[in-house]
């Protein structure tokens, strides 16, 4: 343990930054009493060391606090310390003592401190909201992933540095007090404040640790062993009926499915008003958004249901796929987030068999994975990073999406009863431990029989994937697969085309699915079970993580049998999906892409629509700034591909209408709407006069996006005027945001200007200045204006939402990846490149290559889509 990365060692922690390792913490101590009208907090904390080498120092993480006194305390006898040295640039402190703290003793390091209530959403800080008189409140919270546990106490701010927690929270009487632990005292101050401690916690890593002080009400869950609460500012508790039921009945599962009692006495989730991620797994007290936590069925449609129970399963699932067992390092991120992530999917289809998640999981994360991984500013799921500003960054698909495909991969490949079983040896194995991605793999193996690290180590260390070429041969009995590494670009060079992928070609055929052969080199001839090619697909309900190419015929045929029902709904979505990536690659004519899906106008599956949609809307995004012909020539395309299908399935939803099909109508009605359909655009317009002249429930939530969007496409000052009093005045957090989402729809330039003006002017929270770009990003008029805002305001946005924090790096691609021209690359390039890329240089370079591939694919394909789009009617 203790010489895993001191100086010399072959270890890859060479490359971390990380703290020295003469001590080691045991246990916190801490009592911290934050201060609403100053912002600030007072602390004090005792943390029990071992210490391993004897020495005069000791290090911890620190950062914006102010440290009053240090001190040790060696058996009884305690020295202040002789100087104490901050570093900035690690986010350290140092503390020198003029006695030996002894190898093989345990001491108490005593500091006494005041930090930054900041409004920064990191560390512990403060979120406001208006109380129900009017008047502004506070409450004081924490986030502390990756690294921000340094904002809030001094720490050994690593995830391997696990140690127990007894915290003592002081604040006014009327105060709500939670940690993540259960409050075991509370005392009365003579200063007419209480002072609550809670139990102590288990071994637990830095990033875990959560405390809130504030105003809150909850509503509970109490027939599970432990009480399960949801708590919310006043008056907003009542919307956490539905979150709260669903996580008692999650952990029950993730218990059984584990084999592992949930280990703390209660859980506590609350829904904070400022918040930078989706949600946070603290160890017993999950902190989220608003709008991922609240949900009101009345009020709020399907889709935000399934997020609200997406997030929340996720959160739990981190009780032990991070909580209970955590990765030494941030470079095992996916052994958190790809677990979580997965197994997410797995309890909603355990709850929901009807909502059938897995369908839309090639839809979903499959696609984002193969979309970012496909990019050379990608990079491997098991990625060394070292500092802050670097960790941010890997939350995103790769460790997510790509991690939780790698997952599933395996569990089709042993079967999900041996995945599970490995799971669960995993778990057992390395409970209130750390581990890194080889422990998981040993697990697996044992209990699979199979080598799982030979056969997963590539999809986990090196970067990217692959693309299959198929082709046929002459004897009309076997398929040649041949694997390179696909870029976006299409332009892969043999230096990079170096990696061979073991890929699951899971043969489908008329006999089944074969899911045994296994491509382990360059290429190789496979014979087809029954001796024909007629009928044949690989990689069978795209559990591989891979795109094939197919020749045009064999697509063509392939789409023919789609319609005679020899693929599943996965082979459909991942056929479009993967058309619709070899188009914009180069590796198919985009002619292709829109054959295919305009054969399959009878098509059931919401999903295969969900993509084809999507596919479509990616076209047009890289048609964005040409000329209106053709412009209009795909919107057409779109129009009468939906709306045939939008006027069948109707807008109506009455109690009988399912999950999905509500998410079904809501896809083809915006899509239709948006595309110019006119019995739906005066639909869309008719709800949308009763919706403004007062009658709240006249829009049906599952369409509000839609009706939003439409009205404002075809409207104007008057449209937009009342989105942003919707905004300014929503029934719920899920209605203002659509509104925020959405009031950015329109080529007006002085609506753009309004829109714009909102992001910085005070009413919208940072947490959410996101949300008016992604709708300016859907007009060419919007995209260039909000690029040019963000010009002239990046010195206040970074102000704003520093780069720590994941969210600078998604404004930087909101207002960049729009663009479609090696011209505007470039003046993106010039304008950053005289800044300093802290906290987003991933996202700016994945945002510039983006859009240099979507230049090359307009210059590639423009004529001959031109010329399908007349021959087909579409054009004019
Ligand atoms: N651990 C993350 C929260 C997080 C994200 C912390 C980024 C620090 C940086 C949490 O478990 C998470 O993944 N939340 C997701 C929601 C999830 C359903 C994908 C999020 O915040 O979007
Ligand atoms: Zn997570």
């Amino acid at each position: 343990m203790l010489d895993i990365s001191v100086a010399g060692g072959a270890s890859s922690s060479g490359e971390r930054e990380i703290l020295p390792q003469n001590v080691k913490p045991l246990n916190y101590n801490l009592t911290l009493e934050p201060d609403f009208e100053k912002f600030t907090f007072d602390g004090t904390v005792d943390i029990v060391l071992d210490v391993f080498e004897t020495s005069r120092d000791v290090t911890v993480n620190s950062l914006e606090i102010t440290v009053h006194s240090a001190a040790v305390d060696i058996k009884g006898d305690i020295s202040s310390a002789i100087s104490t040295e901050f570093n900035e640039d690690q986010q350290t402190v140092k503390f020198s003592f003029d006695k030996d703290l002894p190898a093989g003793e345990q001491v108490t390091l005593k500091i006494k401190f005041t930090g930054i209530l900041n409004d920064k959403m990191a560390g512990f800080y403060r979120s406001s909201y208006t109380a129900e008189d009017g008047s502004t409140k506070y409450l004081a919270t924490t986030q502390m992933e990756p690294t921000d546990a340094r904002r809030a106490f001094p720490s050994f701010d690593e995830p391997a540095l696990k140690a127990t927690f007894d915290i003592t929270l002081i604040a006014d009487q009327n105060l709500t007090c939670l940690s993540n632990m259960n409050e075991i005292s509370t005392k009365s101050l003579e200063n007419g404040k209480k002072a609550v401690s809670f139990a102590r916690t288990p071994l637990v890593s830095t990033y875990l640790v959560a405390f809130i002080v504030g105003d809150l009400r909850y509503v509970e869950y109490n027939k599970f062993r432990i009480p399960v609460r949801v708590y919310a500012t006043p008056g907003l508790e009542n919307q956490g009926h539905f979150s709260v039921e669903l996580a008692a009945k999650t952990i029950k599962f993730f218990e059984d499915t584990f084999d592992l009692p949930y280990p703390l006495p209660k859980m506590d989730m609350v829904a904070i008003p400022d918040f930078s991620a989706g949600a946070m797994e603290n160890w017993g007290l999950i902190t989220y958004r608003v709008v991922d936590l609240l949900f009101d069925e009345e009020t709020s449609g399907a889709a935000t249901k399934q997020r609200v129970a997406e997030v929340v399963q996720h959160e739990l699932a981190h009780q032990w796929f991070g909580n209970l067992v955590t990765m030494d390092w941030w470079e095992g991120l996916w052994l958190n987030e790809g677990f979580a992530t997965w197994m997410s999917w797995f309890s909603c289809n355990e709850f929901y068999p009807d909502w059938k998640v897995w369908e839309s999981y090639v839809t979903d994360n499959l696609q984002s994975a193969l979309r970012l991984d496909g990019l050379r500013s990608s990079h491997p799921i098991e990625v060394p990073v070292k500092r802050a500003d670097e960790i941010n960054q890997i939350f995103d698909a790769i460790s997510y999406s790509k991690g939780s495909c790698v997952l599933r991969m395996i569990s089709k490949f042993i079967g999900e009863d041996v995945f599970l079983e490995g799971i669960r040896v995993y778990l057992k194995r390395h409970k209130y431990g750390n581990t890194q991605t080889g422990d998981l793999w040993a697990a697996l193996s044992e209990v699979s029989g199979k080598d799982i690290s030979t056969l997963m180590n590539s999809w986990t260390k090196k970067v990217g994937y692959p693309i299959i070429t198929v082709t046929e041969n002459s004897d009309g009995k076997s398929i040649t697969v041949r694997q390179n590494r696909f870029l976006s670009s299409g332009d892969v060079k043999p230096e990079e085309d170096e990696t061979i992928y073991p890929v699951g070609l899971a043969l489908r055929t008329k006999d089944g699915v074969d899911e045994s052969i296994i491509l382990n080199k360059r290429e190789t001839v496979i014979p087809m079970p029954s001796g024909s090619t007629e009928f044949f697909k690989i990689n069978a309900d795209h559990s591989g993580i891979y795109r094939t190419a197919y020749t045009p015929e064999r697509l063509t045929k392939l789409g023919k049998q789609a319609t005679d029902g020899l693929l599943s709904v996965e082979d459909r979505a991942g056929l479009v999906a993967d058309a619709g990536a070899l188009a914009s690659s180069g590796f198919l004519p985009t002619e292709g892409l829109f054959g295919l899906v305009s054969n399959w106008k009878n098509e059931q599956a919401f999903v295969v629509w969900d993509e084809i949609v999507a596919r479509i809307g990616a076209v047009r995004s890289a048609f964005l700034f040409e000329e209106e012909e053709i412009k209009n020539g795909l919107k057409k395309f779109q129009r009468e591909l939906t709306a045939p299908k939008a006027n069948a399935l109707g807008w109506a939803f009455d109690k009988n209408v399912g999950h999905i099909e509500q998410q079904f109508k809501a896809l083809v009605f915006g899509s239709a709407g948006l595309s110019g359909d006119e019995t739906i655009a005066a639909a869309a317009k008719e709800l949308f006069a009763a919706f403004v002249a007062g009658e709240k429930k006249a829009i049906h939530p599952n369409l509000k996006a839609s009706v939003f969007a439409i009205s404002l496409q075809n409207g104007g000052e008057a449209e937009w005027d009342a989105i942003y009093s919707t905004y300014l005045n929503p029934i719920n957090t899920d209605e203002k945001n659509t509104a925020l989402r959405n009031v950015g729809r329109t080529k007006n330039p002085d609506l753009i200007q309004k829109t714009l003006d909102l992001i910085l002017g005070g009413t919208v929270r940072p947490q959410d200045v996101y949300l008016p770009m992604a709708g300016l990003r859907t007009t060419r008029e919007g995209t260039e204006a909000l690029w040019e805002w963000t010009k002239a305001h990046f010195d206040e946005i970074e102000k704003l939402l520093p780069p720590g924090l994941s969210m600078l790096s998604s404004v930087v691609s909101l207002s960049t990846m729009g663009f479609t021209t090696e011209e505007k690359a470039k003046e993106i390039e010039e304008f950053f490149s005289k800044r300093n890329n802290k906290g987003y240089d991933k996202g700016l370079a994945q945002s510039l290559e983006l859009i240099r591939s979507k230049a090359e694919w307009v210059k590639r394909d423009k004529a001959s889509i031109k010329a399908w789009l007349s021959k087909n009617g579409y054009l004019a």
